[in-house]
């Protein structure tokens, strides 16, 4: 009895003394920006996010797609919400998701997922490369955290609601390939119906977003949207800025003709190793009228990932530029290229350069994003081989990502990125730990 007294004493301070003098409760400013916290899968490598979404709120488990159209879901299993609403053909989410197509007559059971005369777009798995001409177009609910920039640090703010987030609804088989738990993917590519897009709509902020990945799959990074100063670091001012790319082909997975890519592709001019030229074939880093060739930036692959010739002169580049002569050893899968590691010791890894256009533009890229310890004996260069005739030449993947702030800016068009958030002695986790 003492002890409920105790607490409704308590309630009743905290309800009544600390709400004003607290952001927290107010729920009706427009918030500024706002953050997803994403975690690193132990097993899959993939990069996991959770948004809460329907009515009632439940939360949904995500893979982050940077390259993403959208956010799609699995509606065949456990959808259930009294706020979803389907598209209906012609309505003004099926022109802003740029949809050409019209289901008049479904034959499965009416629900969500499954309603006539309703657009759709098609999701796509971008693990697995799957993707599906289901995709009935809907809106719901979505809740999301904010942030507190006006606050010291980006203290967390209330979480706000987005009433009709344009969303896709995928079959179960489409999350094959996903991590465990996985639900959907959460896309912040380049269209008006990503979540970049639709969070800055809703609360007419910035079209940007910035990802932080950490490198470690016990603390998390983080997806920020909107203009987020970091005060205690600034890494945000001293980013260095490259245009984003417009691929004007689409084929990862259905599209309709003449859509353009979503990826968020950069042009990379050369890349250096200790200060020496990778010999490499350039026309390879430009897009053709096809849509082949160039560089994308990728959380979908776990590695940065090269064509076939760039792969090898890449590989020959890094073992001449090695300081000492470090015995290599058997080359363990997906790694072309990995080295005895009781001789790598206290040598530094070569600098790996991708250098843009503009003067002194330059992505750092260090030991710890270039190298990756594999068992107990190897240390691997953390680059794949992407085959002959790759799609897409280049694709910058997450291991190249972690702990580095890149910042995509889509009403300017252009990738900030600050490199190495370790020569600024922070960590992406560091960055988002007050969440
Ligand atoms: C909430 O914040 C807005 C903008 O900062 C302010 O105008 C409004 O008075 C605040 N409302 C409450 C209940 O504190
Ligand atoms: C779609 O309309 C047809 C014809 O009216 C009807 O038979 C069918 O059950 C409807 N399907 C759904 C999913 O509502
Ligand atoms: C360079 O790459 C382009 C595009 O793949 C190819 O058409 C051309 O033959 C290559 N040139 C050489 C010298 O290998
Ligand atoms: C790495 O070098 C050490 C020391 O010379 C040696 O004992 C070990 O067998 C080597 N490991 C491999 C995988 O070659």
């Amino acid at each position: 009895m003492a002890r409920s007294y105790n607490c409704l004493l308590f309630c009743f301070i905290v309800l009544f003394i600390i709400p004003p003098t607290t952001s927290i409760s107010n729920t009706s400013s427009k918030p500024k920006a706002l953050a997803l916290l994403v975690s690193k899968d132990s097993s899959t490598l993939q990069y996991l996010t959770q948004i809460k979404q329907r009515t009632p709120l439940v939360p949904v488990k995500l893979t982050l797609d940077l390259g993403g159209q959208f956010l799609w879901v699995d509606c065949d299993q456990g959808y259930v919400s009294t706020s979803y609403k389907p598209a209906r053909c012609g309505s003004a989410q099926c022109k802003l998701a740029r949809s050409k197509s019209c289901i008049d007559e479904y034959s499965c059971s009416p629900g969500p997922g499954c309603n006539n005369h309703t657009c759709s777009r098609f999701p796509a798995n971008s693990i697995s490369r799957e993707s599906t001409n289901r995709g009935e177009l809907a809106t719901d609910v979505v809740s999301i955290q904010s942030i507190d920039i006006d606050g010291k640090a980006n203290p967390p703010g209330p979480f706000v609601s987005v009433p009709n987030l344009i969303f896709s609804c995928g079959p179960t088989f489409l999350l094959d390939g996903l991590a465990t738990g996985v639900k959907g993917m959460a896309g912040l590519g380049r269209t008006q119906v990503s979540l970049p897009s639709q969070f800055s709509a809703a609360f007419n902020f910035d079209r940007k977003f910035s990802i932080c990945l950490s490198s470690s799959t016990t603390s998390n990074g983080a997806v920020f949207f909107g203009d987020v100063p970091f005060p205690n670091i600034d890494v945000s001012k001293s980013l260095i800025y490259t245009p984003l790319i417009l691929n004007p082909v689409h084929n990862e997975g259905l599209a309709f003709k003449g859509d353009p890519s979503t990826d968020y592709f950069i042009e990379i001019k050369s890349i250096l190793i200790g200060g020496n030229v990778v010999p490499l074939n350039t026309s390879l880093l430009s897009i053709n009228k096809q849509g082949n060739g160039g560089t994308k930036v990728s959380t979908a692959d776990p590695y940065t990932v090269l064509e076939t010739s760039i792969y090898k002169a890449f590989i020959e580049t890094f073992s001449k530029a090695l300081l000492f002569n470090i015995p290599r050893v058997k080359p363990i899968a997906p790694f072309g290229a990995c080295f005895n590691s009781s001789f790598i010791g206290g040598t530094t890894a070569p600098e790996i350069h991708l250098v843009l256009p503009g003067n002194n533009r330059v992505w750092k890229i260090y030991g710890a994003n270039s190298m990756v310890r594999v068992g107990k004996d190897a240390m691997c260069l953390a680059f794949v081989d992407g085959g002959v005739n790759p799609r897409t030449s280049v694709v910058i993947g997450g291991y190249q990502l972690e702990d580095n702030l890149l910042e995509f800016n889509l009403a300017k068009s252009r990738l900030g990125f600050s490199s190495s958030l370790l020569s600024w002695q922070t960590t992406c986790s560091k960055l988002t730990s007050n969440f």
